[in-house]
């Protein structure tokens, strides 16, 4: 059996990036595979200036969705990461198995901490150690698997060292897992700055692509996306940043191919208008779904609250073996 882990923060609304980059595949692939556990991971959405009344309302959001998206808590466990001590319990023997230089490294730390303090803010100690976290989100399951998108390569690979070193020092205690990426739209760019990942954190919404928007802000953020200068519609990332893009995301919502799909296409107005198609079809019935699990709070507070007791029995003996080896008494 394979153990898949993975998560996604509550630091935004979720978007067409979380969607094709991760959540997809994990309702389509991974939650039928025995063993997978999703969690929406809202410590880690304490690591900037945030509103305690916004986490909140996002958490539950991101969990709805989910359940809209397709997760099915009898396939597979979602929780909310809080809700499962064990998490912190060991992030801290993992900031004990990590090095400053090693999370100071991290490209997510030197961007998020360079943006803060451009706009004058300080930087919360959490953004540096915010790696050692997620890799006790993925350790403390004996994880094998981690869908995610590109962006979080990284911090997978610095899990893969932190898992080493402490099995070298302390005795076998942590599998060693390995990141997996859907096949396109691996990293899905900002419309209308597609040299930048579409993020959900950032400020202007104009390039992004929000699960919940209705079908006409769909259409108008695609139509309106940046396109190269270029005439001719090619598949080249390096060149054609812009229309690359809208190729991937057509190539995701449709199971094609991007390069082949650039061979159809001799305008960029006519390949807008079929990604705006694509992209619509893809959301409406996320956004229907959401729509009426959102009117029955009680039943994701039971969902999550289950999956919370489930995952706390899984994580239980591997956090309590990290304490033993590290040096710590049992209590
Ligand atoms: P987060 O919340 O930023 O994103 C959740 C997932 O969505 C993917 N993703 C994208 N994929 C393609 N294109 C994009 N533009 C795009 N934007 C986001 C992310 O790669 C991710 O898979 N640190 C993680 C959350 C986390 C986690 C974990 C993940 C915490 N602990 C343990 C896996 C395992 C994060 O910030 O993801």
């Amino acid at each position: 059996m394979k153990r898949i882990f993975s998560g996604i923060k509550p630091t935004g609304h979720l978007t067409l990036g979380n969607y094709l980059g991760a959540m997809r595949r994990w309702v389509e692939v991974d939650q039928h595979r025995s063993g997978s556990l999703f969690s929406v991971v809202d410590l880690h959405a304490l690591t900037i200036e945030h509103d305690p009344a916004r986490v909140r309302r996002l958490s539950r959001q991101a969990a709805t969705l989910l359940l809209a998206a397709g997760l099915d808590p009898e396939l597979c466990t979602l929780f909310v990461q809080s809700h499962v001590d064990e998490h912190a319990r060991l992030s801290y023997i993992l900031e004990c198995t990590a090095t400053d230089g090693e999370l100071r490294r991290m490209i997510q730390y030197k961007e998020k901490s360079a943006r803060a303090r451009e706009s004058g803010q300080s930087v919360r100690l959490s953004l540096l150690t915010y790696p050692a976290l997620m890799a006790a989100d993925i350790l403390a399951y004996r994880t094998d698997e981690v869908p995610v998108g590109e962006d979080q390569t990284q911090h997978v690979e610095l899990t893969r060292d932190l898992a080493v070193r402490f099995n070298q020092r302390y005795g076998h205690t942590f599998t060693v897992p390995r990141a997996t990426h859907p096949p396109v739209a691996a990293r899905v760019m900002d419309l209308q700055d597609p040299t930048s990942k579409m993020g959900k954190s950032h400020e202007a919404g104009a390039g992004i692509v929000y699960l919940l928007d209705e079908a006409d802000v769909v259409r108008k953020k695609v139509m309106r996306a940046v396109t190269d200068s270029g005439r001719d519609v090619a598949y080249d990332r390096e060149e054609r940043p812009g229309v690359t893009n809208l190729l991937e995301i057509m190539a995701a919502c449709t199971g094609r191919d991007p390069r082949e799909l650039a061979g159809e296409y001799g305008s960029y107005g006519a390949l807008k208008k079929d990604v705006a198609d694509a992209v619509v079809e893809v959301l409406r019935p996320v956004r229907v779904r959401h729509a009426e699990l959102a009117a029955d709070p009680a039943y994701i507070d039971e969902v999550l609250r289950k999956g919370a007791d489930r995952a706390r029995g899984m994580a239980r003996p591997t956090v309590d073996a990290a304490y033993r080896a590290i040096g710590l008494l049992p209590a």
